[in-house]
This record gives structure tokens, sequence and C-alpha cells, in this order.
């Protein structure tokens, strides 16, 4: 490749080694800073020439004398550099290195250019499309209706990658104003962040388009798209005139009208719940190829990028398609406030980000869509995936300091996102939403345009809480805030009535670890306690009856329940942490599933199922009344309580592994658990009447089929036969997916060149992924190994297979194992970056529970390209997940030998 060809290897060597000793931070020095840049980008992919090339201008203030400019810039092949001061009189340049581990450009001038002086920085660049990690700027391709393939440039910055397609000061704590200017072909059309505000003819069948001004903004929001795509127009007008623009692949267009009708009520509703105007004047959004996009979404300003998967609806698209759109849509838009106008000092605080995308992607697109039921989903969706992985000894605080770009990549987890998002609609209920929406605001006005800290948004909220009234004495946002940002993990409360006639409930507080711990804990945190009796009528339900203060391990309170009523902590899971009760406490509860199940919501019946079955597990309960909460799913058909049950129970099969009879008790244990609900949403249900139906189904099936049920199984191999029969080969819904995927686990035989050619034809991005999907289920290692090969031939998303392969069960991980160890020496083309790599690690290794394969996975990484801190931290998870099933395998035995 032709990046970087002007340095030979030896000479980057020396520099790292000179230039290494000046830096010991993977930071920017602070000596300079800059205020704009004027971008020029030059592209020829309309004539599939994926080379480009570019000139920046940085204009930059210089805050403290120095004799270096330390900005970030990596592939770019640098032709000029210049230094121009004030007066645009040349600055001499001595000479410009690169620190290739800090991916930094250091420009050496022969004057010492004097604190408060600005200076300009030119630099004449090459670059090149064609890379594979779908980072920078990069190419995405797609077949006409002529059969022609044609291409456009995009870009994905976030996190470090701006820096990859033009030198520039890549950190999010700095802002500065764009200008930007891309030549293209005139059949293509080029967008960026801003409006277009000209556009000029160039020679050769080429135009120059030029942009307004950005607002100050930092460098990984920046945006491009150089394409033929589609473009779908409307207004959107609640608080100021947007013009809202969907764009796809012209194959695509008839797919776009949903994103585009969600994205005006969205960005409107976004305007008006924070009574604030969005920045720009216009809101683009292109939908990615899924083969060629490596985020879900991503947030530029103005130019919104989406997987297709999450952007285009058609007539076959669920309810679950419908509301994937909507909730991502939801959460890039929210950041347009959250991350954009505000960005965070540094990736520290990527929470300030991700916690309120993930907040609001539920609670904004329940707004706008309250037909999909999506606000109801938090608890069983992100909330209870954030406190399973909040129960690791070793999980990090939401507020985590990092330098390095693969520790900065991998910041993007459970707690940036679920975990912050529960923290903070905690935060909603406990303030409750008008005082907390309120600090919203304040904090919006107060810090638009600038950069933020966690105590920007606990000043902001304090001042609203006060004047609201609404915290208890000795409480202040800070330390509440604090409790929660920058200590890890999560507490369990537990609550016991050591008196029932005197009314007495007594509060203890601890964190919660998944496995027990050698050493003693003492964290605590502010913790508002919700409830929920019949009694008290609904009041403490969603807003607080009382705090207990950090520092107090234990609270008692006086709280009148009556013999036979429902009594609940944290119903529906408003605050972010578990609830333990006493024994006689849990017979209460069980007594009343089994009397009367519509006396507590599916909601709640899901987080009691939840956390039973995780305290059980951690120790602090005794499986049988585990058990016995699950149990009331005999009578249930609810999707609320039957997803957090999915995720409990596969942890259990993951458990039970090892114990081929401890395994088949459970299976006949979940046989009895599902006949009513695969009685009423089994394979053949094909019309749905409630929005949660087909996801409903989509577990009716998961658990029926997995665990060997009859009737599941030969539905699934009718449907296989039927599929092969068809000219041709397409699979358009989950539920259906599901189906293929146990028939071919079993498969005796099946055609795999016709399901391979399938994916070689398929058009529609979720069609694929459904395909890929279920042949990531092939039983056999000969069959799995020759689906890898075509779609290695194919240059398809192999990690996204291997995942899948890896979590169905030993075989399948075995196989990646090996496939990840033979082709060690090429995995940066087969994954395009080490985050990918890691990335199906993490997934890997939490499938782990036996000794033999920890083994197994240690030897994997040792030969692996992985850094040293990723593996300690795989390391201390094996051991972790090892622990974890040694002492509960003997007591979920027991527990199901009981039942049989
Ligand atoms: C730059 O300044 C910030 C404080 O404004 C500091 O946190 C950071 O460490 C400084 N960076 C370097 C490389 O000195
Ligand atoms: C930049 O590309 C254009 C065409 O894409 C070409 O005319 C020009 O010579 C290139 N400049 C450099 C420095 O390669
Ligand atoms: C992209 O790079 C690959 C590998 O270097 C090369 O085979 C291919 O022809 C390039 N594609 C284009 C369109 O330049
Ligand atoms: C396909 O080819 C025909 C004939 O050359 C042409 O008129 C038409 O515009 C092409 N369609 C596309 C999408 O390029
Ligand atoms: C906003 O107003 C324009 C006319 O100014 C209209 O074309 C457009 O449909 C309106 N948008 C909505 C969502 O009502
Ligand atoms: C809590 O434990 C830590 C270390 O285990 C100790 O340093 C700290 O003093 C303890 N704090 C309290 C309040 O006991
Ligand atoms: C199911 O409901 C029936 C009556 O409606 C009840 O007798 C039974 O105990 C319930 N089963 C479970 C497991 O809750
Ligand atoms: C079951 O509980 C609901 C909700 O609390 C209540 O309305 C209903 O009367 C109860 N039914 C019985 C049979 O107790
Ligand atoms: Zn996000």
């Amino acid at each position: 490749m032709r990046w970087k060809k002007t340095c030979s290897s030896a000479i980057v060597i020396l520099f790292c080694i000179c230039v290494g000793d000046a830096f010991e931070s993977f930071r920017l020095p602070n000596t300079t800073v800059p205020t704009h840049y004027d971008l020029f980008i030059d592209t020829e992919v309309h004539n599939d020439e994926l080379d480009y090339n570019g000139t920046v201008k940085i204009h930059i203030n210089v805050l403290e004398d120095t004799k270096q400019i330390v900005l970030h810039s990596s592939r770019s092949t640098l032709v000029n550099v210049h230094l121009k001061n004030n007066n645009q009189l040349p600055l001499r340049v001595i000479n410009h290195d690169f620190d290739n581990e800090r991916e930094f450009l250091v420009v050496n001038t022969a004057d010492v250019l004097t604190g408060g002086s600005k200076v300009v920085l030119e630099v004449d660049f090459l670059n090149s499309l064609n890379r594979t990690d779908r980072s920078g700027f990069y190419r995405t391709s797609y077949t006409d209706s002529n059969d022609t393939l044609k291409y456009a440039g995009v870009t994905q910055f976030q996190a470090c990658e701006a820096r990859s397609a033009f030198p520039c000061y890549d950190e999010p704590g700095i802002k500065a104003t764009f200008d930007v200017r891309i030549a293209c072909g005139v059949n293509y059309h080029a967008r960026s962040n801003a409006e277009i505000a000209s556009i000029a003819m160039l020679p050769e069948r080429k135009k120059l388009v030029t942009f307004r001004r950005t607002p100050a903004m930092q460098t990984y929001l920046l945006a491009f798209l150089v394409s033929d795509y589609a473009v779908k127009r409307d207004f959107a007008n609640s608080t100021k005139k947007i013009t809202v623009q969907s764009m796809s692949r012209p194959t695509r267009a008839d797919q776009l009208s949903y994103s585009l009708d969600a994205s005006i009520k969205l960005i409107d509703e976004l305007q008006t719940y924070f009574d604030h105007p969005y920045e720009m004047n216009k809101l683009d959004s292109v939908g990615i190829p899924n083969t060629d996009f490596s985020a879900g979404a991503m947030e530029n300003w103005g130019l919104v990028t989406y997987l297709e998967s999450y952007f285009l609806i058609s007539e076959s698209s669920s309810d679950n398609n419908r509301r994937s759109v909507a909730t991502v849509i939801a959460h890039e838009l929210a950041h347009q406030f959250f991350g954009n106008l505000m960005a965070p000092k540094w990736w520290s605080y990527l929470w300030l980000n991700e916690g309120f995308a993930t907040l609001y992607e539920y609670y904004l697109a329940d707004r706008t869509h309250p037909e999909l039921l999506i606000k109801q989903r938090f608890t069983s969706g992100a909330l209870q995936t954030a406190l399973q992985s909040d129960g690791s000894a070793t999980i990090r605080p939401m507020t985590h300091y990092v330098e390095t770009v693969p520790e900065i990549d991998r910041l993007f987890d459970r707690i940036a996102y679920e975990k912050s998002g529960s923290v903070l609609r905690m935060m909603h209920y406990a303030l409750g939403e008008q005082t907390f929406v309120k600090g919203l605001k304040d904090y919006i006005k107060r810090n638009q345009n600038s950069i933020v800290v966690p105590q920007n948004l606990s000043d902001s909220l304090q001042k609203s809480a006060s004047e609201d009234q609404v915290l208890p004495t000795g409480a202040t946002m800070t330390l509440i805030m604090e409790s929660w940002a920058n200590q890890a993990g999560a507490p369990v409360v537990t609550v016991s009535r050591p008196n029932a006639e005197a009314d007495d409930v007594v509060f203890e507080q601890k964190r919660f670890f998944s496995t027990t711990q050698s050493t003693e804990n003492n964290q605590t945190w502010w913790i508002p306690i919700f409830m929920y009796s019949n009694s008290s009528g609904g009041s403490y339900e969603t807003s607080p009856l009382f705090w207990i203060p950090q520092g107090t391990n234990q609270v008692t309170r006086k709280i009148p329940v009556q013999e036979d009523d429902v009594f609940l902590i944290n119903p529906a899971q408003t605050g972010y942490y578990r609830v333990n009760y006493d024994q006689q406490m849990w017979k209460d509860i069980i007594g009343t599933l089994k009397s009367n199940l519509t006396a507590i919501d599916p909601i709640t019946r899901g987080q009691l199922i939840d956390d039973s079955m995780n305290l059980a597990n951690a120790g602090l309960l005794d499986h049988n009344t585990a058990f016995e909460i699950m149990d009331h799913l005999r009578n249930s058909t609810d999707y609320y309580s039957w997803k957090s049950a999915h995720r409990n129970i596969l942890d259990l099969e993951k458990m039970l592994t090892v114990d081929p009879e401890a395994l088949s008790l459970f299976r006949k244990y979940l046989l009895e658990l599902t006949n009513d609900l695969y009685a009423e949403y089994g394979t053949d249900k094909r019309t749905y009447s409630h929005t949660n139906d087909h996801d409903t189904q989509l577990i009716a099936i998961d658990l029926t089929c997995r665990i060997g049920q009859q009737g599941c199984l030969d539905q699934a191999a009718n449907k296989l036969n039927i599929l092969q029969q068809r000219s041709t080969l397409n699979i358009r819904s989950e539920a259906e997916q599901k189906l293929y995927c146990y028939a071919l686990r079993t498969a005796k035989q099946f055609d795999v060149n016709k399901f391979t050619e399938a994916l070689e034809t398929e058009e529609d991005s979720r069609g694929r992924s459904y395909l890929m999907e279920s042949l990531a289920c092939v039983g056999t290692r000969e069959g799995l190994e020759r689906v890898l090969e075509v779609l290695m031939r194919q240059n398809q998303n192999v990690n996204r297979f291997l995942e899948i392969v890896a979590e169905q069960g030993e075989s399948g991980f075995v196989m990646v194992v090996d496939f990840l160890t033979r082709e060690k020496e090429n995995l940066d083309e087969v994954f395009g970056n080490q985050r990918s790599i890691e990335k199906l690690l993490s997934k890997m290794v939490t499938r782990i529970v036996d000794k033999e394969n920890a083994e197994r996975f240690r030897q994997l990484m040792k030969v692996l390209p992985v850094s040293a801190d990723f593996e300690i931290n795989i390391d201390n998870q094996l051991d972790e997940q090892i622990r974890w099933q040694e002492l509960n395998l003997p007591l979920v035995r027991k527990t199901l030998q009981q039942y049989a």
C-alpha cells in the first residue's frame, strides 16, 4: 500500500526512540491549541480511484513559548508542511517527525513561537480510502441495478480515527470550527456536517462543494460522505425549521420513509423536551451497508451514520425492526446535545455522552413512538445487563482515566452505556422527572458549545434539586453522583422485618459481587429507596420514600405493612441496585405469585427472577427460592418477565454444560416451564397483534428448540426443507432465522452451497445477517469450515460470524479457537483492527466456565496480538467465572434433583 512510503521502517524506529523520550503522556501537550481548520479533500471515488489527497490549514493559538507543534497524524503521507504567522509570513520549519506509538506529528520550528501568538500550519497530504478496518475516511461499495460495483467514501472517526484521515488535534476536549471543501465527480454528491454553501464546476467532470462553517466541535464528530446515494427530504418545524434528509444506496431508496419520519419526530421532541434549539439547520442521516460499518451508528453532528439494519424499514419489517430504528435514532439525536453541543473534557467522562444517549434512546423514542412500548424495556434490556457486568470484582467505575487508543476503545462498554444510562434513569426518578429535566436544561444552557466534566452536571442538578427541595439533608448532587460514578460496582439492598408487628423494616447496603470475595468490602452509596405496597397506593414507586446515606450500612424505618399486603422494594427496578429480602418476605412474594400473578406487574416479576437468581448464584440466597420465583412463568407469557428469565436460563445452561445429568434435569424443568409459552407463541404464530409478540415468540422458539422439544425441532426441520426447495433462498424475519438456526444445528444433510450462494447474492442487509446467523449454527465442523471459507472470500463480517459460532456451544467454541490460532498471522486482515479481535475475545470469554476451555483460551491469548492489560482482564474474568461455576454447580444440581 502506498501510505507512508516516504519513511522506511528503520527511520521510524529511530523516531520512536528519540521522540518517544520526549513525551511521557499519550495526550497532546498543552502548548498549542487549534481554533479553526480549513480542510480541502480531493476525491476520485466516482472513478473507482480510492486514493485521495488534501490540504489542511490549522489556525493555532500558541499558549506557551515553544519550538514544537504537536498534533496527531497517522496513515497520511505528508507532502508539504508549512507554517505561517498571523501576517501570512512564512515561519521556518526545521523538519517534522512522527511518534508512531502516540500517533503524534511533531513539527519543529527554527525559532521560538511565542506564547500568545497565532500561527497557521498548512499540510498537503496523500491518503487512501482503500482500507479494510472500516475506520477513518474509508470506502464502502454496493452493486447498482445494472450490476455495476459502485464505491462511496464515508467516515467513522470516533474514537481516535480522525487523525488517520488528515492531520489534526484529535482529542475530545479540543473544539475548533471547520470550513470543509470536497471535490468529487459531478454525478456524485458530497456531504459534511454543515450545509452546502456553494458548488463550483471543476475540469474533468468534477465539482467543488464548499460547506458552511461548523460550530466549534471535536474532531471525532467531523464526517464526510462522497457518494451517489439516493436522498429523501422533509422538514422539521416544531422549534425551528430544519432540513432533514435520509440517504442510502439507490437500490434501497424505498426503505427510507420510516427513518426520515422518525428523525423528524425525534429532532423535534429533543428540542421541545429540553427546551433548546438544535444547533444546525440541517440533519442528514445515512444508512451504510452492514458489511462496511463497524459501529451501530455514529452521531456526527448534522451527518449521522447508521448501520442499514438500524435505518431501513420495508413492508416486511417487524415491530422489533421498527423499535431498533426508532431507538437508535433517538440515541444518536440525544448525542446532538449530550456529546456534540457539550463535549466531554476527556474520554474518562465518556459516560456523559453514552449514559444520556442510552437513557434517551428509551425515554425519547418512547415519547415519539409510544405504540412500540420502548420505555418498558429498559430494565430487562439495559439495566439488568449492566448489573450483571457490574457484579464482577474487576469492573471499572463510570469515570475512569485512560490514555492509549486501545484503552480508549475499550471504554465503549456496558459501563459507559448501560450502567451510566441506568444511573441517570435512577436520578430521573429520584429527583422527579420535572426537577431532573429542569436541571438538564440548565446544564445545556450553561455548557452549550463548551466542554464538560461530571461536576458541571452535578452543579446544574443541584441547583434544580435545591429549588425544588427534593434532596434529604446531608445529600448534595455532587456526593450522590460521585458515589455512583467514581466507585465500581453496584449495591445490593437487603430488606428484613425482624419484628413484623412493630412495622420495623431494616435496610442494609453492601456491594454486590457475583462471586464471594475473600476481602471485606466497605463501599456504600447514596441510595434512593423506592417501594410498593398495596396500602401506599403507588406513591413511592417512582419517587423515593427515603435515601440510605453513603457511609451508612443500615437504616431502620417504620413502614406499616398489612398481613396480606404485597410489599416490594425498588419495583420495576427504578433504582440501580439489587434487592434481597428475608426468608419470610421472599415466601410472601412467592405466595403472591402463586395466588394472584396480576398483583405484580410483569416488569417487576422479571426483576424478581433476575435478582433472585443472581443473588442465589452469588451465595446470598438459596437456589430453591430463586427457582420458586421462576416457577411462576408456568402461568405467564409476558414478554418482560420472560426476557429477564431468558438471560438467566442461558447462564444456568452454561453453568451446567459440564454436567450432562444436571443439564438433562434442567431441560426437563424448562420443558414444563415453557409449556404455556410454546402453546401460545409456538412456531406457527404468524399474526402479531401485540407489539411484543414477535419478540416473545423469539424467546419461545429459542428456549423450546434449545432444550430439544420435539415439536419445535420438527417445525424447524420442516421449514428448512421448504426453504431449500425455494428457488431463491432468503430469510425475512428473526423468528424464521431462529428456526433455521436450530434446523442447521442438527441437519444431517443440507445444501451448504445453496446457503453460501444466497449469501453472495442477498442484497438486503438484514436478510444477509439472518443468513449468516443461521449458518453460524451449522452443527458439523466441516460445514462450519466451508462457510467460513466462503465468508473470507466474500470479505464478509467474519468476526460477527465467529462471535455467533462461539456462542453455539463447545464445538463451535473450539472451532473458533482453532481458527484464531491458525490465522494468528493474518488477523489484521480478517478483522481490520485490534479492537475487533478484542471484541470477539471478550464475547467468547463470557462462555467459559470450565478449566479445560479456560486453559485453551489462555494459550490462545499468548499467541494473539492483544495488549497485556487486556490479557490480565481476561485472566481475572476466567478465574471469576470458574469460581462461580464450581460454587454453584452442586447447589443448582441439588435444587434440580428436588424438582425431578
Ligand atoms: C493539559 O492540561 C490539562 C488541564 O487543563 C491536564 O489535565 C493535562 O494533563 C495537560 N496535558 C499535558 C500533556 O500536560
Ligand atoms: C491530488 O489529486 C488530484 C486528482 O485527484 C491530482 O490532480 C493532483 O495532482 C493530486 N495532487 C497530488 C499532490 O497528488
Ligand atoms: C485496494 O487495495 C487492494 C489491496 O492492496 C487492491 O488489491 C485493490 O485493487 C484496491 N482497490 C482499489 C479499488 O483500488
Ligand atoms: C443502467 O444502464 C442504463 C443503460 O446504460 C442506463 O440508462 C441507466 O441509467 C443505468 N442505471 C443506473 C442505476 O446506473
Ligand atoms: C414543515 O413545513 C414544511 C413547509 O414549510 C412542510 O413541507 C413539511 O411537511 C412540514 N413538516 C412536518 C413534519 O410537518
Ligand atoms: C474501606 O476499606 C478501605 C480498603 O479496604 C480502607 O482503606 C478504608 O479506610 C475503609 N473505609 C472505611 C470507612 O472503613
Ligand atoms: C398457576 O396458576 C394456578 C391457578 O391459576 C395455581 O393454582 C398454580 O399454583 C400456579 N402455578 C404456579 C407455578 O404459580
Ligand atoms: C389480584 O391482584 C390485582 C391487582 O392487585 C387485584 O386487582 C385483583 O383483585 C386480585 N385478584 C385476586 C383474586 O385477589
Ligand atoms: Zn452513543
